[in-house]
């Protein structure tokens, strides 16, 4: 049980011990040294050795017979079964997508749409969840969510002018589950979303057999309402919206085009669902309504702390009318039975200690310099006949490429040289009538980011000799 220099803790002991079993050296019906022995080896402080001995009974690797000593019970290894079906192979074939997993080392991801960790509050919500574990720690679940945390949502919803009740809000597993429950509530057959839109959004509309309608969106332009009355007029049973930051092209819309939509839904009966993960990225100052707010609660709204808090929580929701919840919490308990309680209390003590404001502002005074960095940046390095969209919030910008230019040989070309960026051509309802990508700024420091868009500049210039 050697354990170096230092005096050797319970925990140091555990392992060794663990480590000997499992490697031989200490074989079943092997007899530990008495504590006392143990203590006066190691030089042990007092009750180290009996800590050590109790974690090892624990976890089931050795016993305490009376007057005898503690034994090293045998491994239970269980046999492998011989094989009495085959394993069932997949049928579906997986789309074409690059990882939208955090970005690893060694590569500086240009188009991630999640936010730099270091600009996380990890420490707070350590503290809250230290402290949901000392006092509040839930012991059953409920599908519908967490109730103190669906209060916390509503309470802030309100305050931000949104009509939300807790009882309309859904907890889901990041906002990605809150769209998969209201697709399959409303049974939709043709989902309408804007082309190019957030591919996952796609994919999984697509997944539950929808026919897709593209509704075309320029973010140098705006919005073609007559283009997109066309689309609705094919009467889809839902409009997906991402009307804040609109990923994968940072655009905003504008306060007309937002009643302009709305207005073509009610006409067309088509049920909306605002996909609302911009909108708290806002600079102070600016205002612009969402759609939740002049439609009331028609409108099925979804938001998710998972980007802007911290991704591994993966906590999102869905407020939703009082007459479609009973369908939704039914479509989520048959997919999940219901969330990790654990975590919904974690962000809902967070959320009451007042932290999420403060952190929404430390992190927004953040993404605004990294933004005028990105900006300026771009400005001084980027050749002729490259454009890009200029959000004010949010984690991304589109940047808008000559036609000639070859998008799989620059993507090759980047990655080679430890840049990638994500190709947007799965986000496009048929033709794409944008050449470009997603920058992220909200990911890469000032450094990281110059350093990215110089390699991104000489590969242009390359590219176009
Ligand atoms: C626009 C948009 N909506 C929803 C999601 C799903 O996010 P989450 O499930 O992490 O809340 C994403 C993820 O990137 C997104 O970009």
């Amino acid at each position: 049980m050697a354990t170096g220099s230092r005096r050797a803790t319970a925990a140091d002991i555990v392992a060794s011990v663990q480590r000997e079993i499992s490697g031989g050296g200490l074989p079943a019906g092997s007899r530990l040294p008495p504590v006392r022995a143990l203590e006066k080896q190691l030089g042990l402080s007092k009750n180290t050795a009996q800590a050590a001995y109790d974690e090892l009974v624990a976890r089931g690797l050795v016993e305490a017979r009376e007057r005898e000593g503690v034994f090293v019970l045998a491994a239970n290894r269980t046999l492998a079964p011989t094989p009495i079906v085959r394993v069932p192979l997949p049928q579906l074939v997986p789309p074409p997508l690059s990882k939208p997993d955090l970005p690893g080392r060694g590569t500086t991801a240009l188009s991630t749409v999640f936010i730099d960790p270091e600009l996380l509050p990890t420490e707070r919500i350590a503290e809250c969840a230290r402290s949901v574990l000392r006092e509040k720690m839930p012991a059953q679940y409920e599908a519908q969510g967490y109730r103190p945390l669906r209060e916390a949502i509503a309470k802030r919803l309100s305050a931000r002018g949104l009509d939300v009740d807790a009882d309309d809000v859904i907890i889901t597993t990041g906002s990605q589950q809150s769209l998969d429950i209201v697709a399959r509530s409303l049974a939709t057959k043709r989902v309408a979303v804007e082309s190019p839109v957030y591919a996952y959004a796609k994919l999984l509309f697509e997944s539950l057999g929808n026919e897709l309608v593209g509704m075309q969106l320029d973010p140098f332009g705006g919005i073609d309402l007559e283009v997109w009355d066309r689309a609705l007029a094919t009467r889809p049973s839902l409009a997906y919206l991402i009307p804040s930051f609109h990923n994968p092209t940072g655009y905003s819309y504008s306060s007309a085009e937002l009643r302009g939509v709305l207005e073509l839904c009610q006409r067309h009966g088509v049920a909306v669902l605002e996909d609302d993960w911009g909108s708290d990225m806002m600079s102070d100052g600016e205002y612009r309504p969402m759609l939740r707010m002049l439609g009331g609660k028609n409108v099925l709204y979804v938001n998710s702390f998972t980007k802007k808090l911290l991704p591994s929580l993966r906590v999102g929701f869905v407020a939703a009318s009082p007459e479609l919840v009973p369908t939704l919490v039914a479509m989520k308990r048959l997919s999940t039975l219901g969330n990790a309680w654990l975590t919904e209390a974690v962000v809902a003590e967070f959320l009451d200690r007042g932290y999420y404001d403060t952190h929404l502002a430390a992190l927004q005074r953040a993404l605004d310099t990294r933004y005028a960095a990105c900006l300026a940046a771009l400005e001084e390095m980027m050749p002729d006949g490259v454009r890009w969209t200029r959000p004010g919030g949010g984690p991304t910008l589109w940047l808008e490429l000559p036609r000639s230019v070859d998008m799989s040989a620059l993507e090759s070309h980047l990655a080679r040289r430890g840049v990638h960026i994500s190709n947007a051509s799965a986000a496009f309802i048929g033709a794409a009538h944008l050449h470009g990508f997603r920058i992220a700024y909200a990911f890469l420091s000032e450094i990281e980011m110059r350093s990215a868009l110089t390699i991104l500049a000489d590969a242009l210039r390359t590219l176009a000799r």
